[in-house]
């Protein structure tokens, strides 16, 4: 399963691929990469990290103007008019969602329930929720790890079967493995990641990665 450098620039090439790099960011992940980090903590640090990372990720939305009164005078303004659904993964995704809310205080939350079968890392769906007025809405898969890609690439295909034309996929930490099975799957979905990581293990974990990113955000493996 080891990528070689070559592979990890021509992901990094790809225009479909877009890497957070802002220093905010690269030492919020440090925090969540260091074992010795905490639940709450890492809780928190996801947190911030996702309003900062939201700042990226709609950085192309297009605007409406709009009139305003300031208390002096009247002037321009700008609504998003587009709406935005945030689609967290069950179950780690779910550690993204208060950040870009934050930021995004009229976004609606769909739910899809996703796991990895430890032996074959296909993914094996048990929940879905979501808003209406998919194909209307710009959609933001929240996931903090994007490891083979089978979960990313189950997570559009279901979305897109429900209506969903504009989606953007977003992650803490991706694989080479996982960009390329997403980016091939469905080459219209831009991905938004922190930081592209060198290779998987042979249990599909992300290395150098963060770990068990549900376990830490849970606390379910101490
Ligand atoms: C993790 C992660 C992704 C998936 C990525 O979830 O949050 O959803 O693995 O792996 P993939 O790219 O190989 O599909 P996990 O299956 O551990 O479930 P959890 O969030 O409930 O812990
Ligand atoms: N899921 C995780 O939580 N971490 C990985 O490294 C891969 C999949």
């Amino acid at each position: 399963m080891e990528i070689n450098e070559k592979e990890i620039t021509n992901c990094s090439n790809m225009k479909k691929l877009i890497i957070i790099s802002h220093p905010l960011v690269k030492r919020d992940l440090t925090i969540l990469r260091d074992k010795r980090t905490a639940s709450h903590s890492f809780r928190a640090v996801l947190r911030r990290t996702a309003s900062l990372m939201a700042y990226s990720v709609t950085e192309d939305l297009h605007l409406q103007e709009v009139k305003v009164e300031t208390p002096l005078a009247k002037t321009k303004g700008y609504i998003v008019p587009i709406p935005i659904i945030l689609v967290p993964i069950l179950r780690a995704g779910l550690g993204l969602v208060g950040g870009f809310v934050e930021v995004l205080p009229n976004a609606r939350v769909g739910h899809i329930g996703m796991y990895r079968d430890e032996e074959t890392l296909k993914p094996v769906d048990y929940y879905l929720r979501l808003p209406n007025k998919l194909n209307h809405s710009l959609v933001l898969i929240l996931d903090p790890m994007l490891a083979t890609g089978g979960s990313a690439a189950a997570a559009v295909t279901v979305l897109k079967n429900k209506g969903a034309k504009h989606i953007k996929y977003v992650c803490l930490v991706a694989a080479p493995e996982g960009v390329r099975t997403l980016t091939q799957a469905h080459p219209d979905v831009k991905i938004y990641t922190c930081a592209l990581d060198r290779k998987l293990n042979k249990k599909g974990y992300i290395v150098p990665g963060l770990g068990d990113a549900g376990d830490r955000m849970f606390g379910t493996e101490e």
